[in-house]
């Protein structure tokens, strides 16, 4: 910890900002804010009905771009201020992130009802569950109490923490199980790309640089001709085109599982999952069985969102602004 951050930590217990040594658990807001739930609910509805592609811009903002990079501590949201590269959004890692400002949006809802009471990574947690709630998937019981961070991580930490577009199997089991997670869970959490987007930018290596690499041997023939045509490789596009994760990227089925396993699985590791040996026969279960896929999901859910979560920090009142 350096002076700058040291010398912050002191001042902002001295003006009792932050709580120390609380932990998290399910009944956190139950008098401070008791209806909550129900405010994210209410106010991510209009959100999501005009714009179907945010739960999975939510689900993707919380999971590997908050929780991944020092736990979530809501520093995703933090804006870069300007000319300034240190913030966590400067990382090239963090490509297709978007929708931040809705999570603004909800806490100035539970602001205006519980003030300085509810952190925004609590909030971002929420959301991304409600996110698969109303998409169709399982309903997550997640517990709170998390604190927000008062610094924001710099794009270092991010290069280095959150998984490139091309990582396989090995890297993925790694990163998941490293937070107490079985195989299974890590499978089931990869299922979240049964929601959502992959802007052609990041599958570009896959489809024309891998000759090769086994995932790219494994894609269907028909399916690597449609991505090749949607995604040209020296297309001035290619940020801004993209392609469906799976044929129905607006709901959390487990489709994904079985479009991976006809092999057109969009991003590497959709595709390795399918054949490698310890992941392949979890991919075969849960394309069949639907509840084992929820429960596994949902219980992967809370493991993430609980590792490395602060219970010391602060509540910011704007969840973009370090103030
Ligand atoms: C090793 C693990 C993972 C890798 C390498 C990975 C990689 C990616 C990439 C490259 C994209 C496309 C980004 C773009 O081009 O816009 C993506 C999309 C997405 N990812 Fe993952 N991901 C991983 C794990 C996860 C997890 C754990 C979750 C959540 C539980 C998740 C949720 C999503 C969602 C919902 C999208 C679609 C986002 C949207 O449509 O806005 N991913 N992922």
């Amino acid at each position: 910890m350096d002076l700058t951050t040291t010398v912050l930590m002191v001042l902002l217990f001295v003006l009792g900002n932050v709580t120390e040594g609380e932990v998290l658990h399910y009944n956190f807001y139950d008098k401070s804010c008791p209806q909550l739930e129900n405010i994210v609910r209410a106010g991510l509805v209009p959100l999501f009905v005009t714009d179907p592609t945010s739960p999975a811009a939510l689900l993707r903002l919380m999971f590997m771009h908050d929780c991944q990079v020092q736990g979530c501590d809501a520093s995703i949201l933090v804006d870069p201020i300007e000319g300034n590269v240190s913030s966590k959004m400067a990382s090239g890692r963090n490509f297709g992130i978007q929708k931040r400002e809705l999570i603004s949006i909800v806490k100035s809802m539970v602001e205006a009802a519980c003030p300085q009471q509810v952190s925004c990574a609590d909030i971002l947690i929420l959301a991304a569950r409600e996110a698969v709630a109303m998409s169709g998937g399982p309903h997550i019981e997640v517990p709170l109490g998390r604190k927000d961070s008062f610094t924001a991580p710099n794009y270092q930490q991010a290069d280095a923490w959150i998984p490139p577009a091309t990582t396989g199997v090995d890297d993925m089991l790694h990163i998941f199980t490293s937070k107490g997670m079985t195989i299974q869970e890590s499978v089931a959490l990869i299922g979240a790309h049964t929601l959502g987007v992959t802007h052609c930018a990041s599958i570009l290596n896959r489809l024309y640089k891998a000759e090769g690499d086994k995932a790219h041997q494994e894609m269907e023939p028909g399916c690597e001709a449609f991505l090749m045509l949607n995604c040209p490789e020296w297309s001035l596009t290619s940020n801004i085109s993209f392609v469906l994760n799976d044929p129905t990227a607006f709901i959390f089925d487990n489709l994904y599982y079985k479009n991976a396993m006809g092999g057109r699985g969009v991003l590497r590791i959709d595709a390795e999952m399918v054949s490698d040996p310890r992941t392949a026969q979890i991919v075969k279960h849960f394309a069949s069985d639907w509840d084992d896929f929820f429960r596994a999901f949902s219980s992967a859910f809370v493991k993430l969102s609980t590792s490395g979560s602060l219970n010391q920090g602060v509540i910011r009142k704007r969840c973009n602004v370090l103030d």
